[in-house]
């Protein structure tokens, strides 16, 4: 009897290549923002699954299918998994680390420089103008040397982006887990979040956190949404304590809040900071080969639980 793996959305085709033939595949065409019930039916026949990082493994989804034994979250945050309900129901779950690092590290170097030097902006006025006009005030930004970048979680994206940094003359500062970051946010011009969301880390940066950030600095997220608090974001910004928001992430993901979308000093990205095709193909190759390691009896080499 073969195996069923169901691949929950369109993966790089290297994930189908590597579990087609040793094992029956059903894929379903990539939907963001699925209800429980909805992945119920989805996994309904899988013993083993790729899913999505909105994709939600809550308990009951879980054990709606006894016969699921693994899931690859195609992703390096799993957030999206009740991992307390997969380790008691002994379903294992894999990610995808490492081969995100210097895509996403990249791309929040392209967020910094986009809302510092007001990118964005610029793009918008010559569209809309048609014009090129050269004036001495005209789109002023600030410029990076000499200034400060405070990072919150200093894994591997949070030091490939404090080596990028430095290539730009900025004077990196950062914290890992569980230390406190006050002076960072006291005296940082630039502060990028680079932790995984968990109940500690939710809100991590709320009011009382924003009101610590030194006036004029900008707030650059890759990580996960709901590590800001995004009503208090918008009044940070709408004040002008804060100068300028980058974000790759959104609290309420897939929506992103009104207000957000009605300002021009922030620069707002569809959730792409893995989104190159060495990443993401690279991503498919590990979730596939996981679940074919799992599938074979061997052990998976990326497992969370
Ligand atoms: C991840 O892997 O957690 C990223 O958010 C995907 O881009």
């Amino acid at each position: 009897m073969k195996y069923t793996v169901v691949l929950t959305a369109d993966y790089p085709s290297i994930a189908r290549d590597i579990l087609a033939g040793e094992f029956d595949v059903i894929a379903h065409p990539t939907e963001q923002a699925r209800s429980e019930e909805e992945m119920m039916t989805l996994l309904a026949e899988a013993d083993a699954a790729i899913t999505l990082l909105s994709d939600p493994l809550t308990r009951r989804v879980l054990s709606s299918n006894p016969n699921l034994r693994m899931v690859a979250n195609y992703a390096v945050g799993y957030n999206n998994i009740d991992v307390d309900a997969a380790r008691e129901l002994r379903i294992t779950i894999t990610n995808t680390p490492g081969v995100l690092t210097e895509a996403t590290a990249d791309l929040t170097i392209a967020l910094i420089l986009a809302v510092t030097r007001r990118l964005i902006e610029g793009d918008h006025e010559v569209r809309r103008t048609g014009e090129c006009i050269w004036e001495p005030l005209h789109l002023l930004g600030t410029g990076l040397q000499g200034k400060r970048l405070g990072i919150i979680g200093m894994g591997r994206i949070g030091q490939a982006v404090a080596q990028r940094a430095k290539a730009f003359g900025i004077d990196v500062i950062g914290v890992r887990r569980g230390e406190s970051f006050d002076e960072l946010l006291a005296t940082s011009d630039i502060v990028s979040i680079h932790a995984p969301l968990s109940r500690e880390t939710h809100h991590l940066i709320d009011a009382a956190a924003l009101a610590k950030m030194k006036p004029g600095a900008y707030l650059v997220n890759t990580s996960r949404g709901p590590l800001v608090d995004e009503a208090a974001l918008c009044d940070a910004l709408d004040s002008g304590h804060l100068r300028g928001a980058a974000l790759d992430v959104y609290e309420h993901e897939p929506e992103v809040s009104q207000r957000l979308l009605t300002m021009t000093n922030v620069v707002l990205a569809p959730h792409i900071g893995s989104a190159t095709e060495e990443a993401r193909t690279a991503m498919a190759l590990i979730a596939a080969i996981d679940v074919r390691r799992f599938l074979r009896g061997e052990v998976p080499l990326h497992v969370v639980v």
